[in-house]
């Protein structure tokens, strides 16, 4: 194998392949080197452009930490994070639909009462966020476990606060028997994504802004039923057109009413889908 040039290259690596003991690995690895070959060939990749590529991919690790995932980011910007997160959430109509996860989901969040409030000092417009967990037959999903998460008025997360040392505008609850949830909240308002790195400056690059859409976000479970991980956007909303990371479904829009009292409330049903069979060993 000498000698290779930049079109008999691409079927001297699948050869190497051979060995691969597991199927899967063999497909992805053999369609993701073929559609690499194929991509620096159709631009003519040029030496000086993939060593670019490189710093930029390693800046993208220098910048990651355990608070910040350069590399979730781009996957977002670049349209992948939401382009899997629709291919492997195809549920039945009327089904609550899912949306991007994104960075900003922590582990271990502070567990409230239905009703509480959980901005826990986060400051914001007080908001009251209800409604109901349903299955797709239309009956309540009784005691979901419903954790959610959203940024404050800056647009900042709590742990994008390095003074903060405990959660805000963050938690965990649980539906009552009759799959009702309600609890306190904040205004959502639209925030930029981290553009203070590699990422940002791709955007840049490409004459794109780092919006998101103001939205609250959901990841919701219960027994028999798929994990519905979600957000629920802001009716009146200027980004919900050109979402940083093509995360937005109408389905997921909401109206977010102002009160008398100027504070908000945002009613929204949640319909989740159950969970598939699971495959039974033959006997
Ligand atoms: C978020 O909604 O928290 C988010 C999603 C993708 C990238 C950055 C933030
Ligand atoms: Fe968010």
């Amino acid at each position: 194998m000498r000698n290779l040039n930049h079109l008999t290259i691409t079927e001297a690596v699948l050869a190497r392949h051979a060995e691969t003991a597991d199927p899967r690995v063999i497909e992805i690895m053999t369609s993701l080197v073929r559609h690499l070959h194929d991509f620096a060939r159709e631009v003519r990749l040029t030496e000086a452009e993939w060593t670019k590529g490189i710093e930029f991919l390693t800046r993208c690790g220098h910048i990651t930490d355990d608070k910040r995932q350069e590399f979730i980011l781009l996957s977002d910007v670049l349209g992948l994070s939401m382009l899997t997160v629709a291919m492997n959430n195809d549920k039945p109509a009327g089904c609550t639909e899912a949306t991007v996860f994104g960075p900003f989901h922590v582990r271990g969040a502070p567990h409230y009462e239905l009703g509480a409030d959980i901005s826990n000092g986060a400051r914001g417009v007080p908001c009251l966020v209800r409604g109901t967990v349903r299955g797709i037959d239309g009956a309540p999903v009784p005691h979901a476990r419903m954790d959610v998460w959203q940024s404050d008025e800056d647009g900042l997360y709590d742990v994008q606060h390095a003074e903060l040392d405990h959660a805000q505008a963050r938690g965990i609850l649980h539906a009552d028997a009759q799959g009702r949830y309600e609890f306190r909240s904040i205004l959502a308002v639209p925030y930029a994504i981290p553009h203070d790195g590699p990422v940002g400056d791709l955007l840049k690059a490409t004459g794109r802004h780092p919006w998101r859409p103001a939205h609250l976000h959901f990841m919701i479970e219960a027994p028999g039923h798929e994990t519905l991980i979600t957000h629920v956007f802001r009716s009146d909303d200027a980004y919900l057109d050109s979402d940083a990371v093509f995360g937005v479904r109408q389905s997921l829009i909401a109206e977010w009413a102002e009160q008398p009292d100027g504070t908000c409330l945002v009613e929204y049903d949640f319909v989740l889908n159950p969970a598939s069979e699971p495959a039974r060993g033959g006997s």
